[in-house]
């Protein structure tokens, strides 16, 4: 399916408009992603879904009728939704979406049309939940709200409630290059919004390197850890900061000026996109099973 016809779908079934899927190459929005050469959604982009969870899905469970697959940190359901958009010929699906916003979940959140397909659970990802239940659990742009410690206990809690033989899906923001200050400039733009907006980006925490989450895997028992996906980039320039969170001129100031001292110091870090400096993230993403 072509991306704008997903979003449409989405957004029918979500009856709202989600700006966070329309980036796609636009150098002030929130949301690019650079994927084999081309620039697409960090959310919606369909190849992206394909190579990160459509694809060791299918690979996994080739002889599989029957599938539960559990989000992490769901959010609105987007992934779920476009997973099942693309596998649902494959397999009977149980679909659930486990996130703490309440803003996710019904009264407010998704649509009785979505509740229709996918279940929403409100809970945190650091308390344990059923053991030994999903055939799939994906976790998508979450671990990063998360400290060490506490990063090692989601994939435990992840480990806990796959089915014997599950396959989780970690996907995850990071810098494979320069991890240390890469986590710097990322905590210093966070400082400078954090009064102005939300909860959401206070959460964030650590940006983990593959050899990290590697790490935690092995520990708590996965087995045939891989890496899935291919090279990925999401470009944050400053102007898609603006337009994700609200924050004053003052800090919008700082932001820029920020970019201008390290893209100077470290420009392996920056790239440009349609005339924007943006901060290179790189999208990183391993599949294990449970013994
Ligand atoms: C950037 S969004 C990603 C949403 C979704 N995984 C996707 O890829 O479309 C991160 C999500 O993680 C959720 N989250 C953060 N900390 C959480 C926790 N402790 N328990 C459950 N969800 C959490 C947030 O509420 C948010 O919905």
């Amino acid at each position: 399916m072509h991306q704008a016809e997903f979003i449409n779908l989405y957004e029918k079934a979500n009856k709202k408009s989600y700006r966070e899927l329309y980036s796609e190459g636009d150098p002030t929005k929130w949301g690019n992603v650079k994927y084999k050469g081309i620039i697409t959604n960090q959310y919606a982009g369909q190849d992206l879904i394909h190579d990160f969870f459509v694809k060791p899905i299918m690979k996994r469970f080739a002889k599989k009728t029957d599938l539960v697959i559990s989000d992490f940190g769901g959010g609105d359901g987007t992934l779920l939704f476009m997973l099942q958009n693309q596998i649902s010929k494959n397999f009977n699906l149980y679909l659930e979406s486990i996130d703490l916003n309440k803003k996710f979940v019904s009264p407010f959140g998704p649509t009785q049309e979505l509740q229709g397909l996918i279940k929403f659970i409100y809970k945190d990802i650091l308390w344990t939940h059923k053991p030994s239940y999903a055939d799939v659990i994906c976790n998508r742009y979450v671990l990063q709200y998360f400290n060490k410690e506490n990063q090692k206990k989601v994939i435990d809690n992840i480990h806990h409630s796959l089915k014997e033989e599950g396959l989780a899906l970690l996907v995850w923001p990071c810098s494979i290059k320069s991890p240390k200050i890469y986590n710097k400039i990322f905590a210093e733009i966070v400082s400078l919004i954090v009064e102005q907006d939300s909860n959401e980006v206070m959460q964030h925490k650590y940006f983990a390197s593959l050899n990290e989450i590697k790490s935690y895997m092995n520990n708590t028992g996965f087995t045939k850890i891989k890496k899935i996906g291919n090279e990925a980039q999401a470009l944050l320039s400053v102007k898609s900061w603006g337009d994700r969170f609200d924050f004053s001129a003052e800090s919008y100031q700082g932001i820029e000026e920020l970019y201008e001292i390290y893209s100077k110091k470290h420009p392996e870090l920056f790239t440009e996109l349609g005339g924007e400096l943006c901060l290179k993230t790189d999208i990183v993403g391993l599949s294990g099973e449970r013994k």
